[in-house]
Formats: C-alpha cells, sequence, structure tokens
C-alpha cells in the first residue's frame, strides 16, 4: 500500500495537471470545463499547497457571473467538441461574460473563500474584498429566483449537481420532453453507461435546455409554469452554510452583514419544511407539493448547514450499518438504489467531506471519524475516482478527479488540519 506522502503528492498532481491556467477541470475528456461547485471545491483543495492558485480559482469562477448575479454551472473557457451540451445547445450569447451555461450549481464559493483565508490570513484580503460584492449578488439572486419560504429550489436537475438523483424521478416523470430531436450524447464515449444517466433522462435534461433558450434565460419568464421546481436539501444546506460563511467574510472585511443574516435566518425557516413526515430531510416536488420519499446523502448535510436532527441520527446509525463504504447517494435499502449509477447510489467523497465536517462541528465526532477514515481507506485503495460503488467500493465515473483529490488533501488524508 502506498504510503500517505505519496498520495498527497499524487493528489497535488491530479490538482496540477487538471489546471487550465486559470481554472481546474473536473477531469479530462468527461468534463472539459470549468464546473462551478467542482471549482469551489478545487480551490479548497489548491488552498493546502498554493493559495494564491486557490484565490484565483474562484476569481476566473466568479468571473463568469451574469449581470443578474447568477454565476453559471459550467464556463466554456476553450471549445471541446467531446463535451455535449456545449455552448451552441445553451444559446446563452451575450448574456455573460464568457460562454456558458444558463444555470447555476450548489454555491460553495463563499466556503471556499472562508477557507482560504482562514488558510493564510496574511495573503489575499484584497482579493477577498474584491470577491465579497460578486459572492453576496450571486448569494442574492439564489434568495431572488431560487427561493420558496426559504427552502431553496433548483430549476433543472444540473442546477442542484446531482443529475439524476432519484428525488427529481416525479418531477422529470411529469415532463413530456416532446420536440427534443436527435442529438449525440458524449459522457457515455467517456464512461460505462451504467454509470451515468438514461436516454430518459438526457430527453428531459435537454428539453429543460432548449426551453430556457427560448425564453432567452430571463428568470421572470422562465418562473412561469415552470417545469421542473423541486426544494433541494443539498442546495438549501449548501447555501445556508455559504450564508453564514459569508457573513463570517463579511465580519473580517469590516463590511454589513445584516442582509446576509436575513437570508440565513429565512433559509433557517425553510429547511424545517425540508423534513418529511419521518422526521428525515426530503427534497419537494414544488409543483405538486409532495415530498419524494428518498433518503439522500444530502439528507445528512443538515449537521453541516448547523442543523441538529434525531431521525437523521437514527438514520446515520444505519447507514453505517447497512454500507460498507457509506455515504450511499441513495439508500441501499431503497428501491431507486443502483451502486454504480452516478448519483442513485455511488458514494460521493465532497458530499461525505461535508456531512463530516458537519457532523465534527456539531460535537458528533466519533461519527465524524468514522466517515474520515472509511472515505480515507476508499480513496486510498481505489484512488481518487469521481465517485464508488459503496458496496464494493469500486471506483466508478471519471478517474483523476479534481474535487475528489482536493478534498483528500483539506480533509481525508491524515496530513489534512482536520483529519
Ligand atoms: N454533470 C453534468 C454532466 O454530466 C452537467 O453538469 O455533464
Amino acid at each position: 500500500m502506498m504510503d500517505h506522502a505519496s498520495i498527497d503528492a499524487k493528489a497535488r498532481d491530479i490538482l496540477r495537471g487538471n489546471d487550465r491556467g486559470g481554472y481546474t477541470l473536473p477531469t479530462e475528456g468527461l468534463y472539459p470545463y470549468q464546473w462551478n461547485w467542482d471549482s469551489a471545491f478545487a480551490a479548497i483543495g489548491f488552498a493546502q499547497f498554493d493559495v494564491d492558485r486557490a484565490w484565483t480559482e474562484i476569481e476566473t469562477l466568479m468571473s463568469g457571473q451574469w449581470p443578474n448575479g447568477m454565476v453559471p454551472h459550467i464556463l466554456f473557457h476553450v471549445p471541446d467538441p467531446g463535451y455535449f451540451p456545449g455552448p451552441d445547445v445553451w444559446g446563452t450569447d451575450g448574456i455573460g461574460p464568457i460562454a456558458s451555461s444558463g444555470i447555476s450549481q450548489p454555491p460553495v464559493a463563499a466556503t471556499a473563500a472562508r477557507a482560504i483565508i482562514e488558510k493564510a490570513p496574511d495573503q489575499g484580503r484584497d482579493r477577498l474584498a474584491a470577491l465579497f460584492p460578486k459572492l453576496k449578488a450571486w448569494h442574492s439572486w439564489f434568495m431572488t429566483w431560487r427561493n420558496a419560504g426559504g427552502a431553496i429550489f433548483i430549476t433543472h436537475p444540473w442546477e442542484g449537481g446531482r443529475d439524476n438523483a432519484p428525488d427529481w424521478d416525479a418531477a422529470m416523470a411529469a415532463i413530456d420532453p416532446v420536440g427534443v430531436g436527435e442529438y449525440t450524447r458524449r459522457d457515455t464515449s467517456h464512461v460505462d453507461p451504467s454509470m451515468r444517466p438514461t436516454k430518459d433522462d438526457y430527453d428531459r435534461y435537454i428539453w429543460l435546455v432548449q426551453r430556457g433558450r427560448r425564453l432567452g434565460w430571463d428568470e421572470a419568464e422562465m418562473a412561469k409554469d415552470m417545469p421542473f421546481k423541486v426544494a433541494d436539501p443539498l442546495t438549501t444546506f449548501v447555501l445556508l452554510r455559504a450564508n453564514r460563511d459569508l457573513a463570517a467574510i463579511a465580519d473580517l472585511l469590516g463590511e454589513d452583514r445584516a442582509e446576509i443574516d436575513r437570508w440565513t435566518a429565512e433559509i433557517e425557516t425553510g429547511v424545517e419544511a425540508l423534513r418529511n413526515a419521518q422526521g428525515v430531510f426530503d427534497s419537494i416536488n414544488l409543483r405538486s407539493g409532495l415530498h419524494t420519499g428518498c433518503v439522500t446523502s444530502s439528507s445528512f448535510l443538515c449537521w453541516y448547514a448547523g442543523v441538529d436532527s434525531d431521525a437523521m441520527r437514527a438514520e446515520l446509525a444505519q447507514t453505517f450499518e447497512s454500507c460498507p463504504y457509506p455515504i450511499p447517494s441513495q439508500k441501499v435499502e431503497s428501491e431507486h438504489f443502483d451502486a454504480k449509477r452516478y448519483w442513485r447510489g455511488p458514494t460521493w467523497g465532497i458530499v461525505n467531506a461535508m456531512i463530516a465536517r458537519g457532523l465534527s462541528e456539531m460535537g458528533l465526532t466519533d461519527e465524524a471519524s468514522r466517515l474520515t477514515r472509511q472515505t480515507r481507506t476508499l480513496m486510498v485503495e481505489n484512488g481518487f475516482a469521481e465517485y464508488y460503488n459503496p458496496l464494493t467500493g469500486a471506483p466508478a465515473g471519471g478517474g483523476t478527479f479534481t474535487w475528489t483529490a482536493a478534498v483528500w488533501l483539506a480533509w481525508a488524508s491524515p496530513t489534512a488540519g482536520e483529519a
């Protein structure tokens, strides 16, 4: 078995190898552009050994911000025919400063910015000050356009970052992707199709993109009779935490934090709506008003957002028993569980990193240590994969993956500060 120092070196090599000069690819081939939340994790990884490069990652991401405050989920810096759907399909020309998608992604960047400044408080205060209004404008965009009483909703499965999570099944089934036309997927030429979303999923993904394009990506227009509108625990918990981090940044910079605190209070109220009848945090299809009944790895992000739950503690104990490589993106006992298929079962390093951080901060230190140890083993034995089979630990999806290497450096490695 490799020693941890050489695994640290390998992780740094992955970040350097995926670096395209100012931004980092999630992995070459499958994802040849800058992805929003991937970049925030990349920055957290870079902060462990190159603080200057960490700031640059966030700056490049925020340089793609739209005039309305939205920060796109993909920035198409350099055209690459190996990815679909590219800029020609999204049709956002002239809206933002950089060719991009038309939807956002879970807002981890403020949390990353706080992690970088805490790592090196004497470097980058001016850079943080320049980023602060942009981060605030992005959070404001969420509160304006993705806010259902403080529960944060997504308008496309890609916006939640968990493309084919079972949480979206009912909302997706209600869409008839009429007129979507012919297209050629590229993802399945890079990765085993059994590890990727289905064609039924893709037809609807593309249909939703075509709708946004037809409406000129105008949020007010898109909000009318929105075909896909699901309140999402992951996005809600991530924004809640990021808001608190943004308020801490405001304090550091001597900026006013009152508006940010109001958002935090509003989301704290919204979180309560996400508890289902069993007390578990669960998405809500806002078109039907129904909870989806899914216990996903996102449900366990409550502690990361400073929210405790007896029901989630019980679920966590059960998950540790039922699964050798937790936390599965879908509960193993669920009829929807599919060990290899992207967000329908596999374990993801970045989600584990956030869950463990929350557990540790909320005083659940035994659980936090257990999850850290198990994830460390997973990565030592199986490399820095995009995700892992929770039953066997087998790597799945893309390889040499930026955000997995990043959370190794920042958290799972024995040399990481928090481990
Ligand atoms: N994750 C999506 C993809 O597979 C888009 O964000 O391309």
